[in-house]
């Protein structure tokens, strides 16, 4: 992958070729400088030497994924009878039509009604934070949700909420054993969720004591006990034991299985390398138009962006504090006064307000922005980063629809608490002219891959449970 990249430099020199097969993914493979002064023009020149600088390298596609295994995840992924009243399913916030988020600033649980943007709270309640997209994450990101709570290092040891799964000798090492994801660790948490799948208490998930016995009704009900002589569902005992050929009694399956299954079925479904922008990094340099250009010069440039915006997937993959403005909701576990992001996980005075770096491929598809969906468009989100501390200060809730504008957190003291924890790069107002903003935008919009736009093709026909496909 690392060869398109020299390709388009158009040079032969050994040393270039040495320096190009290194994966970069923090400082730059090679210094395009050198390599193609004269070649490209000017701005091509400029953009490529900041992206390089950036650690920017073309995105590996998704790798191939077990055929089974798939087609298993496929249907956990879309079935509701992973959710303790059957009314929920990972695609009622995760929408094929709406980029795999759902276009809700913060997403709505199990007794919501109505589905996308439309969807409203009904007799549940809002989950307390925006729905992420689910693009290109498999093995390129290591740390899951807006506040890092599910990770899996490179040597295998998984940080969860489950202390069960982590450590370098967990006790729960049956299922941490199919975890050979952060993703896969990640699908194990939206069935544990009081407000996201749970449902209402007189259901035996709901009921459950805890996680793991959470995760023991719901593989009751879908391959059953005894052997899966008792309960079960077919369909499902035929895909689970397709998927795990080497599993022989259907007692020793649990929910790490279905979480394997799903992970696969995400990184197949979701991938989306094909971006304007992921053409020009491969060496297209006409898939940019000047004006995308002239944004990604500003985005790696003058405008810090890529300080934490970088690497392939444009993340560091850390924890920092934007001052992004606070939705709470009517409901919900962080509706409390306001969500302090990383610090909830650790508890950290200095993790205070941070959240992690999103990544930014085909963000357009998945308004409302950051951790509470406060922001309606990329313009607004481009405009904030001119002056977080003001933005934070002055925000207005502008675009968002009205049930979600009227809860924006207004109290001043947290207000000023999010401008204090404000990373140090943000701290200096940036200059952005109109021209320069909307640049900014057209550079973000380069991001979006035009697949990811319809993914109607990933949902089945049909689910085991007979449930109907949201
Ligand atoms: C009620 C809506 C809802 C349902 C149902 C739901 N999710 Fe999510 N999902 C969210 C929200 C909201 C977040 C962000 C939560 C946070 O960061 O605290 C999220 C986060 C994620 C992430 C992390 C993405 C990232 O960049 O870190 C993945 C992956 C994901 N969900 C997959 C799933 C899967 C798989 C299921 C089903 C097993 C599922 N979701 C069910 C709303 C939902
Ligand atoms: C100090 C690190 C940092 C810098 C600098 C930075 N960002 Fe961000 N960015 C973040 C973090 C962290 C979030 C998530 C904030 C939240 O959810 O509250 C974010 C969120 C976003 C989002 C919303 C993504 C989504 O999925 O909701 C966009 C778009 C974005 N940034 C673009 C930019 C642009 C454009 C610039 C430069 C003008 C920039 N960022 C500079 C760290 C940074």
């Amino acid at each position: 992958m690392a060869r398109s990249l020299c390709t388009w430099m158009f040079v032969l020199i050994a040393v270039f070729s040495a320096s190009c097969s290194q994966q970069s993914h923090g400082g730059p493979a090679v210094d395009p400088i050198f390599l193609i002064a004269g070649l490209g023009t000017n701005q091509d020149l400029q953009l490529s030497t900041s992206m390089s600088r950036a650690g920017v390298t073309p995105l590996a596609p998704a790798p191939p994924q077990n055929a089974a295994l798939v087609t298993l995840g496929r249907a956990l992924f879309f079935d509701k009878e992973l959710s303790g009243n059957r009314n929920i399913a990972c695609s009622t916030c995760h929408l094929r039509n709406s980029g795999t988020s759902d276009g809700l600033s913060l997403s709505i649980g199990w007794g919501g009604n109505g589905l996308g943007a439309v969807r409203t709270v009904g007799t549940g309640n809002f989950v307390g934070r925006n729905a992420p997209p689910l693009f290109n994450l498999g093995a390129k990101i290591t740390k899951y949700f807006w506040d890092g709570r599910v990770s899996r290092a490179d040597n295998g040891i998984l940080t969860t909420p489950e202390p069960a799964l982590n450590g370098a000798s967990p006790t729960r090492a049956d299922i941490a054993s199919q975890l050979t994801t952060g993703l896969a660790a990640q699908a194990m948490f939206p069935v544990t969720s009081d407000l996201e799948m749970r449902g209402l208490p007189g259901n035996p998930v709901r009921d459950a004591a805890n996680n793991q016995a959470v995760w023991a009704v719901l593989m009751s009900r879908l391959v059953g006990t005894n052997n899966g002589t008792v309960g079960g569902l077919p369909g499902y005992r035929a895909l689970f034991a397709a998927a795990f050929p080497t599993v022989t009694n259907f007692d020793n399956f649990n929910f790490g299985h279905a979480a394997a299954a799903i992970a696969a079925f995400e990184t197949e479904s979701y991938s989306a390398v094909g971006s304007p922008f992921e053409q020009y990094v491969k060496g297209n340099t006409g898939a940019l138009t000047p004006e995308a250009k002239a944004g990604g010069i500003l985005f790696f440039g003058k405008a810090n962006c890529s300080t934490c915006h970088n690497g392939p997937m444009l993340t560091d993959n850390e924890f920092h504090g934007v001052a992004s403005p606070q939705i709470l909701g009517t409901s919900g576990y962080l509706n409390t006064g306001d969500d302090t992001g990383r610090n909830v996980v650790t508890g950290q005075p200095g993790d205070m307000y941070k959240f992690r770096t999103p990544n930014l491929h085909n963000v357009e598809l998945s308004a409302p922005f950051t951790h509470s969906g406060a922001y309606a468009s990329l313009n607004q989100v481009v405009d904030h980063y001119t002056n977080p501390s003001n933005a934070q200060l002055n925000f207005s809730a502008q675009g968002l629809r009205p049930d979600f504008a009227f809860t924006a957190d207004l109290n001043f003291a947290h207000k000023t608490n999010r401008i204090n924890a404000l990373d140090p790069i943000l701290r200096q107002p940036l200059v952005l002219s109109a021209q320069e903003k909307q640049s900014l935008v057209a550079f973000l919009m380069s991001l979006t891959d035009p697949q990811a736009r319809n993914l109607t093709g990933s949902a089945p026909a049909s689910v085991p449970s007979g449930l109907s496909i949201d």
